[in-house]
């Protein structure tokens, strides 16, 4: 049996979520292994809505371990304010159902200040990030000054890594007419929250290749899509990590044979939430329904995502930069009662026909796409839990997706509940 990575191919808000929650059953660790509370993923069991953001999909289910990788960069109090929010439905987490890598970056309150001041001062440039403070803590990652997990645990050592990474902060702050921070006040802060992490400190590199060796199965939960990747994405509208599969290898400390199979997780149409190109977004009526019937909101900052139909031509491309070999394919059901859907198959530029799409952002704002039509259909398919259950036309939009993206739908989603999903091809096998 192979491990399984799931990544989303689109913008990200696939529903990568409830499929790692349902797949989880089937394995013994779920992990992340990049991004932080940017994430926003949703499970429903049995009526019951979990929103999680940091922790692994896998821990609802109880006796699987969720590991948070050294790729993921770790805000202490969100993560404190997860766990607690899970408790209260009856989540608990511990050490046993939850490690984090000691290696991991963590995201402090200046980093979330600077993303939100950032985002402010760029007006109608803006990224639309989550202000989390995802980018800036990444810099700090990549600009070596970053303070780790373990550093907590040497709170004697913890001075010079504090002046070191104030010396930038303070200098940006500065310039931003913000006030200092003081090293007595980071300090204390870190002091503070240090009991909140601490506790689930592990080699968790170490620990994967254990469960490895002794026939456990992994399944590596990704955060965003394809088109948020840092070098593969919608530059510079993206998130500040790379969250194509390949990532899964690094962000956790497995070499990249361990990763298995790549089930790639699509929307049965597209949306996108903060800036940047979107060459099949629907402005109009459409999109609107779309985002009604698919309660397009944001699961981390409530906004409205913007709606549009199946883009072909860019997952295709997505699952070519990723390595998809199985597509997961979503919120069928949100398309019942379209009389007419459309697919983009490959875009016009310039009066050029492109079957990709260009890297240059003024470029990728430009493209026009080429549109299928489909017909739709009358009869509801939420819920729908085999593929007997589906209208004929249904089937075929599934089918030509199929064909147009060059990869197989392995799995088909029908509804926000666990259960009602269809497999079709196994992705722990072989
Ligand atoms: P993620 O970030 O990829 O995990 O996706 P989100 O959880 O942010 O967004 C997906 C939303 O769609 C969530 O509200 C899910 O409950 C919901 N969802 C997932 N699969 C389906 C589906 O097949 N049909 C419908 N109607 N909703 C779904
Ligand atoms: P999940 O895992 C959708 C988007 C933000 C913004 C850009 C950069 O739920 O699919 P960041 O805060 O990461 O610096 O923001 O990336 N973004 C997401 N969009 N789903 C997500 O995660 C996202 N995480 C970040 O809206 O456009
Ligand atoms: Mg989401």
């Amino acid at each position: 049996m192979a491990n399984v990575v799931v990544v989303g191919a689109q913008w990200g808000d696939e529903g990568k979520g409830k499929i790692v929650d349902w797949l989880s059953e089937r394995a013994d660790i779920v992990v992340r292994y990049q991004g932080g509370h940017n994430a926003g993923h949703t499970l429903v069991i049995g009526g019951t809505t979990y929103k999680l953001s940091l922790l692994p999909s896998g821990v609802v289910r109880p006796g699987k371990l969720g590991i948070i990788g050294n790729g993921v960069v770790v805000d202490p109090w969100a993560l404190g304010d997860e766990i607690a929010r899970l408790a209260k439905q009856g989540v608990t987490i511990t050490r046993d159902n939850l490690r984090i890598a000691e290696n991991a970056t963590l995201i402090l309150p200046l980093h979330r200040e600077l993303d939100q001041m950032r985002e402010s001062a760029a007006g109608d440039g803006k990224i639309g990030t989550t202000g989390r403070g995802i980018g800036p803590a990444y810099e700090d990652k990549v600009g070596r000054r970053a303070i780790r997990v373990q550093d907590l645990k040497n709170l004697g050592t913890l001075g010079p890594k504090v002046d070191r990474i104030l010396v930038h902060h303070n200098a940006l702050r500065r310039g931003l007419d913000q006030p200092q921070i003081s090293k007595e006040a980071l300090m204390a802060q870190l002091i503070e929250v240090a009991p909140k992490i601490l506790p689930y400190m592990d080699v968790t590199w170490e620990l994967l290749d254990q469960a490895r060796r002794s026939g456990k199965r992994i399944l590596f939960e990704g955060a965003q899509g394809a088109l948020l990747d840092i070098d593969h994405g919608t530059y510079p509208f993206v998130t500040s990590s790379n969250t194509v599969a390949a990532q899964a290898a690094t962000g956790s400390g497995v070499g990249p044979h361990a990763l298995g199979n790549i089930l790639g997780i699509a929307k049965a149409y597209t949306t996108r939430v903060g800036s940047g190109p979107f060459p099949t977004e629907q402005s109009n009526d459409i999109g609107e329904q779309l985002g009604q019937r698919g309660h397009e909101f944001g699961t981390v900052t409530g906004r409205k995502r913007r709606c549009g139909w199946f883009d072909a031509c860019l997952v295709r491309q997505t699952i070519k930069v990723t390595g998809i070999t199985g597509i997961a394919l979503t919120k069928l059901d949100v398309l019942d009662g379209f009389p007419e859907l459309k697919v983009s198959v490959g875009y016009m530029l310039d009066g050029e026909r492109i079957d990709r799409l260009p890297a240059g952002h003024n470029a990728q704002a430009r493209v026009q796409p080429i549109y299928e039509t489909f017909k739709g259909w009358t009869q509801s398919t939420r819920g729908a839990r085999s593929w007997t259950q589906l209208p004929a036309e249904a089937v075929k939009y599934v089918k030509t997706i199929e064909e147009l993206i060059e990869c197989p739908v392995t799995l088909l989603s029908t509804s926000p509940e666990r259960d009602d999903t269809i497999l079709m091809r196994d992705p722990f096998q072989d």
